[in-house]
């Protein structure tokens, strides 16, 4: 097939799954954060534990995380990641979110998930069992509102370590959201926040990883739902978190496009995005630390 040709074909295509995930979230709202099936309990705790030792990885090198004060947005439909932060010694851990996912979760499965997890002192794991099971605790907390206005759902808190994981990339205001959780970083917070840049209709997905970029802005919006894509690419949101006062504001790629599709994903892109640097990272974590004395990780109190 011509370039021209496998253009033209993928962006008619590309046009079908926009279709697709506007009719869908229509019919269903916002209802599944990842491709784990509810049921597949095995399936989310290997998906947890694999987020999990990402955002390690990114943490400053001699992190303690021992009282710490955590914050998650956008868990998604579990609140697992907060039972391995208690488990390795963090004061507490708050989620917020838009869309109410994880409230019904039930309990049972952080002690599952836990008993996969063989780090942390005795004394965290077992704080973490009890503070898990116990409802309305501020040590770990979760407020959901529509408006995904951050401070307030912090309820007056402020946090030594804020995380995502496959959410900015669905904010409607990237910009917005880093203004809300610059309010709740306390000096020396660090911030990580693993992104997903690609296309995230699941056929297109593995053939076009840069599908969502084909389209003008005014065609692609006119498909708007709820958590499309923003098609906001890492210069972008460093450029935010500078422009907040962040310092080290970097983002670090983990997957870039297969050399086989190299080529043919580059092509045909829209404005802004064709001839864009950085076009072929598929995803990666955003990483930055807010200013001031605190933050000194060896030596949590
Ligand atoms: C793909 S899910 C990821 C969830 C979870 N972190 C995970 O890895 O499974 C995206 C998350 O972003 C939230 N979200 C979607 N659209 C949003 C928006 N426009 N503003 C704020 N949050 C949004 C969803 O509620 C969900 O928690």
């Amino acid at each position: 097939m011509t370039p021209v040709l496998r253009n033209l074909e993928m962006t008619l295509l590309g046009l079908g799954f926009l279709g697709l995930a506007w009719g869908k979230s229509k019919l269903h709202g916002y209802t599944t954060p990842n491709r784990v099936a509810a049921a597949d309990l095995e399936g989310k705790v290997a998906y947890l534990l694999d987020i999990f030792a990402s955002l390690r990885r990114f943490m400053p090198p001699g992190f303690d995380l021992r009282g710490r004060d955590v914050l998650e947005l956008s868990p998604g439909s579990s609140r697992g990641i907060g039972m391995l932060f208690l488990a390795l010694g963090a004061r507490s851990y708050h989620a917020i979110d838009m869309f109410d996912l994880a409230g019904s979760e039930d309990p049972a499965f952080y002690d599952k998930l836990l008993d996969r997890f063989p780090e942390g002192r005795k004394a965290d794991r077992e704080r973490a069992r009890t503070l898990v099971h116990t409802a309305d605790k501020r040590e770990f907390g979760y407020a959901v509102g529509r408006d995904f206005d951050i401070p307030r759902l912090a309820g007056q808190r402020s946090f030594d370590l804020i995380i995502s994981c496959a959410a900015f990339e669905h904010y409607d205001d990237p910009a917005q959201a880093i203004a809300g959780l610059t309010r709740v970083a306390r000096p020396g917070c660090q911030s990580i926040h693993i992104i997903d840049l690609q296309t995230h209709s699941r056929w297109i997905r593995e053939r076009d990883p840069n599908n969502i970029y084909r389209y003008p802005e005014p065609l692609y919006r006119f498909f708007r739902f709820p958590g499309q894509p923003n098609r906001h690419r890492p210069d972008d949101y460093v450029r935010s978190f500078a422009a907040e006062g962040w310092s080290d504001a970097r983002f670090m790629p983990s997957r870039t496009i297969d050399p086989c599709l190299h080529e043919a994903s580059l092509r045909g892109l829209a404005r802004p995005f064709a001839g864009k640097n950085g076009m072929s990272i598929l995803d990666g974590a955003l990483t930055g630390r807010y200013p001031g004395p605190g933050g000194d990780w060896g030596m949590a109190s």
